[in-house]
Formats: structure tokens, C-alpha cells, sequence
């Protein structure tokens, strides 16, 4: 496959591996890319010290292109940065912030820049700041999201029409025909999350993992939106917040109830009950823990298929 994206970025499919807290170390960032797609380190759970561990490790493990998450919203940016560049990083995907923030930095250190938006208004924004390309992430995608609710069957599409630079479509992509919808829809590229989560690599707790492979339709659900909208497994953490909305709470009593490090307890360490679970509603469509290369080999040989199928219908 041969496109904007993979020209981009020097890959082989147009698939980007999502940065993800506490389930993209150099272990899944390095199987993605060794597999043909882009692979990238989540530095949103790091400190920067071990986001460095994590690059090097992730160059010694494959000589293929990978690129850092960074979202905006955690602390140490500045360190981080330095960090990517110092270690010779090429790829940074930026998310939850100003994208005109880091960008023009960012190029001119020769680094090639994407921004994660939820909407047409920040896609835009994201343009104007000068990225390369923008991954357009809908409303069933796991972990933090927009507060507009725009479906990725929307979204990209929208986002298509409002934009010349190429884009990546993210929200509930799991297999090859999820993939060739969004492309008919006007994606030049995919970013699946929730599908890498529940790999051999992922850094994700085994039971945690084991949790995605189990949820049914209608196991997550986007809440916190005063804070920071995110995409959850419904647990006793879950069922906590739902108590709480009934007392009409502050911000400053979700933050209290969200306390400190619970994606890591939940996620990294595990805890099924108090952790927060991140998972996109595509968690559904999961029924199995399979290592990075064969969920890549699914992912083009379904798309290849579907492909097949649907020019056959007509
Ligand atoms: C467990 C988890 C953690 C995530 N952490 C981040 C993150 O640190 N930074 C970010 O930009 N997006 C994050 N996301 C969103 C993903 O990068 C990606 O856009 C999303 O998972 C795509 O939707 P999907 O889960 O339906 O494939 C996370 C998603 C999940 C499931």
C-alpha cells in the first residue's frame, strides 16, 4: 500500500499504532513498527527520564520509523521535548492542547508533526498551526475525548471537506473494514488504540487485557466531561461517578473522587475495582489477545478482502 501516509512517514500500510498511558512502551511501539505500521510510545504515563529509557530501547529494538505521543495536559512538557529531540525522535504526535503550542518548534527541529483533534474547529486550528497531517478521533474512541460527541462516521468526512493536509481517522477501527470505511470517507490513514491494548506487547495489565477481550456492546461509557472527557470501562470506579453526578458535583469533587494515579492502578497494576479502565466502544469487537505482527497481518489481509467484497456488490 502506497499513499500520503505511508509516504509521510516511511511505512509500509497506512496504520498508526496509538499512543496510549500505560500500554505503549518501547515494547508495542517497536512490534508495530518492525510489523510495517508506525509505532509510538505513549509519553503521557512517563516521566521524562523514562520516556528516554523508552526510545532507546524502542531504536535498538527496530530500525524502522516511530514516532512519541505527547498529550499537552501532563506536566514536564518542556523536558520531554528536549528529550525527543536530543534522541534524534523524527515523528511527534501531539494531543489535548495547543497545537500551536509546539508545532513551528517541533519543525524546526525537523520533526514531522500530527495534532489529535475531535472536531472540525481544532482540525482547522491544528492547519493553521502547520502540522503535517491531524488524526480526526470520534466519539467511541478510548481514553480522553472532545466534548462534541461527533462520531468518526461524521467526523472524518466533515474534516475531509474543511481540510487540504492529510488525515488520520481514529474511533473504533479494530479490523481491515472498519479501516476501509473511514478511507472511503476521506481518511488517508487510520490510528486504531483500543485493538493494540489487548496485544502480547501492550504494556497493559493481563487483566486488564482480559477485561477488553470480555466487554460486550455498551461496556464503556464518556464521563468526567468537567475534567477532561474520557472513555471507560463501567466498574465499581465507574459506578462511583455515576453516585456522585446524582449530588450535582463540582469539578473540585470529581477531582477529589478521580484522586491521583488511577489509570496507572488501573490499567498498569490491575486493579479492576478502583482503577480507571480505558477502552473504546469497539472493545466489543475484541475477543482475543493476539501478538502486534498478527493483528497487523488481519488488519490489511480484512482490508484487502473488504475490498474485494464491495466492488463485487456492484
Ligand atoms: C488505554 C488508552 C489510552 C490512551 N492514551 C492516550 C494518550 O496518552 N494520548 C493520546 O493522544 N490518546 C490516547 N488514547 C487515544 C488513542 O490514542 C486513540 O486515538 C484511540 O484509542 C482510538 O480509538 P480506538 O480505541 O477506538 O481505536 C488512549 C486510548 C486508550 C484506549
Amino acid at each position: 500500500m502506497s499513499n500520503k501516509i505511508t509516504e509521510l512517514f516511511k511505512i509500509q500500510y497506512p496504520i498508526i499504532q496509538a499512543g496510549m498511558i500505560w500500554n505503549s512502551g518501547w515494547k508495542l511501539a517497536s512490534a508495530s513498527s518492525n510489523s510495517g505500521v508506525l509505532g509510538l510510545i505513549g509519553a503521557g504515563s512517563m516521566y521524562p527520564e523514562v520516556l528516554r529509557e523508552h526510545i532507546q530501547k524502542c531504536k535498538k529494538a527496530t530500525d524502522r520509523p516511530f514516532g512519541v505521543n505527547v498529550p499537552m495536559l501532563y506536566p514536564n512538557i518542556e523536558e520531554i521535548m528536549d528529550i525527543i529531540v536530543q534522541e534524534g525522535v523524527k515523528i511527534v504526535f501531539t494531543s489535548a492542547g495547543n497545537p500551536k503550542t509546539w508545532t513551528s518548534w517541533l519543525k524546526a527541529r525537523g520533526i514531522t508533526v500530527v495534532h489529535v483533534v475531535s472536531s472540525v474547529k481544532f482540525a482547522l486550528k491544528a492547519q493553521e498551526a502547520g502540522v503535517d497531517a491531524v488524526v480526526a478521533e470520534g466519539f467511541e474512541a478510548g481514553g480522553h475525548n472532545g466534548r462534541e460527541e461527533s462520531t468518526t462516521l461524521t467526523l472524518i468526512p466533515m474534516v475531509r471537506e474543511a481540510l487540504d493536509i492529510p488525515l488520520i481517522a481514529a474511533g473504533g477501527i479494530a479490523t481491515g473494514q472498519g479501516m476501509l470505511a473511514v478511507m472511503v470517507l476521506g481518511a488517508d490513514g487510520v490510528q486504531v488504540g483500543s485493538r493494540f491494548v489487548a496485544s502480547e506487547e501492550s504494556s497493559a495489565h493481563q487483566a486488564f487485557k482480559e477485561v477488553v477481550v470480555d466487554a460486550k456492546e455498551g461496556a464503556t461509557h464518556l464521563t468526567l466531561k468537567e475534567l477532561a472527557p474520557v472513555r471507560l470501562i463501567k466498574n465499581k470506579f465507574y459506578d462511583d461517578i455515576v453516585e456522585l453526578y446524582k449530588m450535582s458535583p463540582t469539578s473540585d469533587d470529581l477531582k477529589v473522587l478521580l484522586g491521583r494515579a488511577r489509570a496507572k492502578r488501573g490499567m498498569f497494576e490491575g486493579d479492576l475495582e478502583e482503577g480507571e479502565l480505558e477502552i473504546g466502544q469497539i472493545a466489543g469487537l475484541i475477543h482475543d489477545i493476539k501478538p502486534v505482527a498478527k493483528i497487523v497481518e488481519d488488519l490489511v489481509s480484512e482490508y484487502e478482502t473488504a475490498k474485494q467484497q464491495v466492488t463485487s456488490l456492484f
